[in-house]
């Protein structure tokens, strides 16, 4: 049933080769961001630092920054990760509350100071200050009381000071009605936990349909367990790492960033300010941390876009049998149709490009490419697509904020039409391998490039 923590799960990646054990002593401010930059080019593999300089814990990172690894977390065969997690995150299971959880372990509620316990990294250049980008904040609809999560970057501004980047829902929400009422909104900030939870804090709980906790349980199988905190009324889970009880103030916005984001430009906010009052950790704890920009980050954001966007999309297009997002922020939109006209692949590029401003490009390609394979698109683009006939240009749409090259988020788009023209199937017949000799070689050799 899933991973109960952090632990174990870094434990199947030591077992299964795919992480890389770092003894040399790396400082937080830069120094491990780099290794996790370089490493991420290099190795692809998930990065342990035994020695962050000046702390007694270890750092985890590129934890989930390959197919491979997300198979590995969900227990799946790789092909089979974007199915499994848009089939599971709707298999709602309920938490259960327990009495004690590990994560209590130390309490320390006197003479707070963040960067004394967490070897919160900073991570580029001109960053305002150490980051927590892998957090989850939890918190409860002041309204419903229902409990709710997602991962919001927050910058530690002094010893007990925190800024929020508080824009999505729920927990965005929950802010704006406490705020509206005058009040602090009470949260924890819960770092270092099983890869189910903190994939399911991702997810997109669909407008506020799906409880992240239920989606949680339904992607490890079993029921997330959450312990109570005695002043707050939160329950935290109970197998984190870390977890920071606190507030968000009311009425307060001070800069936040500069802050290298996803995008792979530094943004500043006016944003949230809250105070911590308790940290609980495990005994020897882990820090988990996640580079802004990496490969990891745009994985992630693939996949909770690919899963809820792509659902859309199937039910929309009934010519699409596969659908991908690629490039940083998922802006390239890649559609593999099994084509039944000519004129239909742009008729389903318009309707692509109109349908999100996340959508800046996107390409078509026929049910011989392989999404997953870049290298297949590019050669469909290179032997199937003539621009003065299939580039579709659409001007003055609606762009993403993130997109400095959108002027005040106007923007043109573009879409290549890369399927074959019907009826000249011997012409763009794809080489192939006799399928029963690639059946023999593969039961031969696999295992030898594992
Ligand atoms: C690496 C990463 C960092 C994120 N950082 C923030 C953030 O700083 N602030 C925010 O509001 N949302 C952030 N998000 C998005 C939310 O955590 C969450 O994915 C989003 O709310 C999707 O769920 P929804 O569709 O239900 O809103 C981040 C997502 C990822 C993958």
């Amino acid at each position: 049933m899933g991973y109960q923590n952090l632990r174990e799960f870094v434990k199947v990646l030591r077992d299964n080769g795919e992480l890389v054990e770092i003894g040399a002593s790396l400082s937080p401010r830069y120094e491990i961001g780099a290794a996790l930059r370089y490493l991420d080019q290099r190795s692809g593999k998930a990065v342990l630092f035994k020695n962050a300089a000046g702390y007694n814990c270890p750092v985890i990172g590129n934890l989930l920054g390959s197919n491979k690894r997300l198979a590995l977390a969900l227990e799946v065969e790789p092909e089979h990760v974007l199915e499994e997690f848009k089939k599971r995150t709707q298999q709602l299971i309920k938490p259960v509350v327990v009495s004690k959880g590990p994560v209590q372990e130390i309490v320390l509620s006197e003479e707070i100071d963040l960067l004394k316990v967490i070897p919160a990294l900073t991570h580029h250049e001109k960053d305002a200050g150490p980051y927590l980008t892998s957090a989850l904040v939890v918190a409860v609809d002041p309204d419903s009381g229902e409990r709710g999560m997602g991962i919001h970057r927050i910058l530690i501004k002094d010893k007990n000071k925190i800024g929020l980047f508080l824009y999505n829902p729920p927990i965005g929400a929950y802010f704006h009605k406490a705020e509206q009422r005058g009040k602090p909104l009470d949260i924890a900030v819960v770092l270092g936990v099983d890869p189910a939870l903190f994939l399911a804090s991702i997810a997109s709980n669909q407008g506020g349909k799906l409880n992240k906790f239920e989606m949680a349980g339904g992607l490890k199988g079993g029921p997330v367990e959450l312990v109570p905190t005695a002043d707050s009324g939160l329950e935290i889970p109970a197998q984190a790492e870390f977890v920071l009880l606190g507030k968000v103030l009311p009425g307060i916005r001070e800069s936040e960033g500069p802050f290298g984001e996803s995008s792979g430009y530094y943004l500043t906010y006016q944003n949230p300010v809250g105070v911590i009052h308790t940290i609980m950790h495990r005994q020897e704890p882990l820090y988990h941390a996640l580079m802004p920009y990496n490969r990891e980050n745009s994985l992630l954001l693939n996949l909770i876009w690919e899963s809820s966007y792509g659902t859309t999309l199937k039910k929309e297009i009934p010519q699409l049998t596969d659908f991908r997002l690629t490039s940083v922020l998922g802006m390239c939109a890649l559609l593999q149709i099994k084509k039944t006209a000519e004129g239909q692949p742009k008729e389903i590029l318009e309707h692509v490009l109109k349908s999100s401003p996340l959508i800046k490009s996107a390409v078509v390609v026929d049910t011989d490419v392989d999404l997953s394979d870049l290298g297949e698109v590019s050669w469909a683009i290179s032997t199937r697509f003539q621009p003065h006939r299939d580039l579709l240009l659409l001007n003055d749409m609606t762009g993403y904020p993130l997109d400095p090259s959108a002027d005040n988020s106007v923007t043109s788009k573009w879409g290549i039409d890369a399927t074959k023209p019907l009826g000249q199937e011997s012409l763009f017949e794809k080489v192939e391998v006799p399928q029963q000799a690639m059946q023999k070689v593969s039961s031969i050799l696999q295992g030898l490039f594992n």
